[in-house]
């Protein structure tokens, strides 16, 4: 008969362990009984990058590598996609069921309450340079809001917990919107209540001169689609260092700049601006077996390609390619799609690529539809950060009321020098 247990023969010893398995895990810990001697630390292991490690239990976010799949609380990504508004699922992800009509106004009139920036975080801002990077910006700002609200350090409260979660949700578009503003010199447009958590943000984007911003309902739609998307997606670098740096309850402002900066590595959520500047750097469908090349020659990764989990598509990218059609009735054709689509097609036939299952990520079409829609490439980082700040901020919570949860602390292999005298300054070399 079966039984949950890993039996282990140690052969320098000799001497056999049982280990429990749970949920196709066996603990870490059990593994320190693994002795040599009495005074032996004990067996660990060794997962640099945590290629197959799970640092929690979670009931979020479930993704299928393999066979594409990616639900939010157990509901299909496309179906969620195809039907939500993007704070129906920000509710999902934070309470765990989808709201009923009047859970969903009573949340949305909340959320949008929130949006208004205090004044002195707005001067936070002007203080940049005029070409600082928004997203630089961005994390700085974020981190820096944690003085205006001293009382989110309290994060032991559940109901203070969630006022900054509000606030942080609803404040982020703002956030986002005034660092785009800056750079271009702009005044700042204050938040609309009477519009969508997109179209305000659309609205704090682009208005001018005109007393009422009207959005587009095909592209306010295509960005909640994107925001969807982005929303969530279990244990990604951002995500696990949101975690990380509240294990050490710190403040979400401060865990969240945290996060915002993994974020914005090229081989994260930078990748979408890398993208665009990948097929700019290419330039004509002519010129892609040469960068091929260059790619497999070990010169650059091709950028929007490949995944940590993903290893047969990416259920995202599907969905942004048939955004990507809506969006070019609206705005006409970004050409950048032809090149897109090329690469794509040479890369998907092209034994390096096929080898190393790699394929298109959600950062590879994004950026051509956020470009399409005005967005210029420094901010589509931003655009990928206004949304996790949801799933940020459930995987936050998951984790603070975690009682197995505790301050973030990995193990190492020590390869220095073993003890040495110290050697005075007169006797150095
Ligand atoms: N172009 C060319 N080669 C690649 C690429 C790529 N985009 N991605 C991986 N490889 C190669 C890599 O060099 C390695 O080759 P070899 O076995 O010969 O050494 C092999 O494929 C395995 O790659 P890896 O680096 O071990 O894979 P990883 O799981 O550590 O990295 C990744 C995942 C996403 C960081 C990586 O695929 C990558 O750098 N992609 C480009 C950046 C990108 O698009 N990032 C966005 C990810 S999706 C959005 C998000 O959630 O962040």
């Amino acid at each position: 008969m079966s039984e949950n247990r890993l039996t282990i023969t140690d052969e320098r010893t000799g001497k056999q362990y049982q280990v429990q398995i749970q949920d196709g895990t066996i603990r870490a810990n059990d593994l320190r009984q693994i002795k040599v001697s009495a005074d032996d630390f004990g067996l660990m292991t060794y997962d640099p990058a945590y290629l197959n490690t799970a640092s929690c239990r979670s009931s979020i976010t479930y993704i299928d590598g393999d066979k594409g799949i990616l639900r939010y609380r157990g509901y299909p990504i496309e179906q969620l996609a195809g039907t939500c508004t993007f704070l129906e699922v920000a509710y999902l992800l934070l309470n765990g069921e989808l709201p009923n009509q009047e859970q969903l106004a009573a949340w949305e009139t909340r959320v949008l309450r929130h949006t208004m920036l205090h004044e002195t975080s707005k001067k936070f801002l002007e203080n940049f340079r005029y070409d600082a990077h928004p997203m630089t910006m961005l994390i700085s700002t974020l981190a820096a809001m944690s003085t205006v609200y001293p009382e989110s350090k309290n994060i032991h409260d559940a109901t203070n917990r969630q006022k900054q979660t509000i606030r942080l949700i609803a404040k982020m578009p703002t956030l986002s919107a005034y660092c785009y503003r800056h750079r271009l010199g702009l005044p700042y447009i204050y938040p609309d209540r009477d519009l969508s958590f997109t179209e305000n943000f659309m609205n704090m984007m682009w208005r001018f001169m005109e007393p009422k911003y009207v959005a587009n309902p095909i592209l306010a739609r295509a960005l909640d689609v994107l925001f969807i998307l982005h929303a969530d997606h279990e244990q990604n670098c951002s995500t696990s260092t949101m975690r990380s740096v509240g294990s050490s309850q710190a403040d979400p402002y401060l865990s969240m700049g945290a996060a915002t900066a993994a974020l914005s590595g090229p081989l994260h959520g930078g990748a979408n601006e890398e993208v665009l500047r990948m097929l700019d750097h290419i330039g004509s469908k002519e010129a892609i077996p040469a960068f091929i090349k260059t790619v497999k020659d070990g010169h650059g990764k091709l950028m929007g390609f490949g995944h940590r989990v993903y290893k047969n598509f990416d259920p995202r990218a599907q969905i942004i390619k048939k955004t990507a059609d809506e969006v070019f009735t609206v705005t006409g054709y970004n050409p950048k799609i032809e090149i897109a689509r090329e690469l794509e097609r040479i890369a998907l036939e092209d034994e390096y690529f096929i080898k190393r299952r790699l394929y298109p990520n959600v950062d590879f079409y994004s950026g051509i539809i956020y470009e399409a829609m005005g967005f210029r490439p420094d901010l589509f980082t931003v655009l990928f950060a206004i949304p996790r700040v949801v799933g940020w901020l459930a995987q936050w919570e998951e984790m603070v009321t975690d009682p197995e949860q505790k301050i973030s602390r990995p193990r190492q292999i020590y390869t220095g020098y073993d003890e040495r005298q110290f050697v005075p300054m007169e006797k150095r070399s």
